[in-house]
This record gives structure tokens, sequence and C-alpha cells, in this order.
């Protein structure tokens, strides 16, 4: 059995883990930078990764994901909740990032070899869930909006969301689109929406020639750079 852990848990920690914040409170078991500091922890020892509304509130998440990604083990489970970049509480003091599906699709699907330096693995994107209350979903089916096209295009529907990974050491794993679902609280029933369509996002699908050529350069370029350290 793996270490569960929660980074950024504040005095919220999640049932189970091992609480980290840079502030200490009830809760919090290392109080540490985790963009900048080591985790306290052995290689390949943790299997599962939560955290919560913690994301937004850091510049980058490089030191951070490989620090992740070297305390994981195959197979571990990572789930984070953030604001959702097209929505109102997303835009607040102290929040220095504004997550969509973007960043993740480029991290786990479209530019994964890019940023192997600090993924450290392949990080599968298996679900992205919308948070929609009742409420809202109730308002914009009587305006005839359908929830797909609403999370869409319009603004301050989703009232947060989460994304699922598996996170893999083996490099050859096809990068996998997530499924795509709404629920009306986080850990409520997963209603599923329509799945992306990468073909309108980007042309440049792993179907393509173009980009094997590419993830094959970028594998080498990692490799090389992994035997000089
Ligand atoms: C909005 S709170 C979220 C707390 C809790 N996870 C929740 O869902 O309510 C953000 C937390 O991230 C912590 N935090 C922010 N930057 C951090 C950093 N660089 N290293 C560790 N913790 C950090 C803050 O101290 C705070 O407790």
């Amino acid at each position: 059995m793996g270490l569960k852990i929660d980074i950024g848990c504040g005095s919220k920690k999640k049932d189970g883990c091992i609480g980290i914040d840079y502030v200490q409170s009830p809760g919090v078991d290392y109080v540490l930078d985790v963009t900048r500091e080591r985790f306290p922890f052995e290689d390949e020892s943790v299997e599962y990764v939560y955290s919560s509304h913690f994301l937004e509130h850091i510049d980058t998440p490089y030191h951070l994901f490989k620090e992740i990604a070297r305390v994981c083990c195959d197979h571990a489970k990572i789930e984070i909740w953030t604001p959702y970049g097209f929505s109102n509480s997303a835009f607040f003091y102290g929040h220095k990032a504004f997550l969509t599906e973007e960043i993740w699709l480029r991290f786990c699907y479209n530019d994964r070899d890019t940023f192997l330096d600090f993924l450290q693995g392949r990080w599968l994107l298996k679900e992205i869930n919308y948070v929609v209350l009742p409420q809202v979903q109730q308002e914009l089916e009587q305006q005839g909006f359908t929830l797909d096209f609403a999370i869409k295009y319009l603004k301050s529907v989703v009232f947060e969301f989460g994304v699922e990974i598996e996170f893999r050491r083996d490099l050859n794993i096809e990068p996998i689109l997530p499924q795509k679902s709404y629920s009306h609280l986080r850990g409520g029933e997963h209603f599923p929406l329509p799945s992306f369509d990468m073909h309108v996002h980007d042309p440049a699908t792993p179907q393509t020639f173009l980009y094997r050529v590419m993830m094959l350069l970028q594998r080498m370029l990692w490799k090389v750079r992994q035997w000089g350290q």
C-alpha cells in the first residue's frame, strides 16, 4: 500500500491523506513550499495524490510536477480540483493561474513530450469532471442551452472542475482522450458529456505523421539528457 498525500491541504485535509502545506494549521503534517522544496517521501512511494484549490495559487507547476512524478508509483492516481478559468470565482486576489481543460490536454495529450522534463513519465488524463450547480443547469435548460455548449462557450457555468490522472512510467503508452462528465457537486454522481473532438481543437493529433516524428525526436532528446545527468 502506497502513501496518500494532499498537497496544499490547508485545514481541510482529505481523509486518510498526509497533509502538506506551507502554512502550519490543524491537519498539516509537513510544512513546506512545494514550488521549490523536495517532498519528504521516498521515490515511488505514493499511490494517491489529491489537491484542492491549490494549483491556482502558484506561478508554475514545474518543480511540483517533477516531485509528484518522483514520488508516485506506477499507476498512481492524481486528482486535482481547481476553480474553472471561465468562472468568476477563478478571478480573485492571490490566484495566479486560471485553469481550463487546455492545460491538462497539453500536458497529458498534445504536448506531452515537450513537457517530459518535468512530467517524468506519462500523465494519462482519464476524466475531466465539471461541477455545475443544479440551479445553473436548470436556468440554462430554460434558456434552451445544452450543458456541453454552455460549458464550452459561456461564462460562470462551471463552479469548479477536477481531473483524474493516472501516472505511468512507460513512455510508450499511447495518450488517451479523457472522458468528459459533469456532476452537481464534487464527489457526486458523474453524468457523461460528449467527448473532445481533437481534430477541432488541434490538428496535430497523435494520429498524424508529423506528430509521431516530433514525438520520437523529443523522446530521443529526453533520453540523451537523462544519460547526461
Ligand atoms: C485556497 S487554500 C485550499 C485549502 C484546501 N485544500 C481546500 O480545498 O480548502 C490554498 C492552500 O494552498 C497553500 N499553499 C499556497 N501556496 C503554497 C506553496 N507554495 N506550498 C505549499 N502550500 C501552499 C495555502 O497555504 C493554502 O492552505
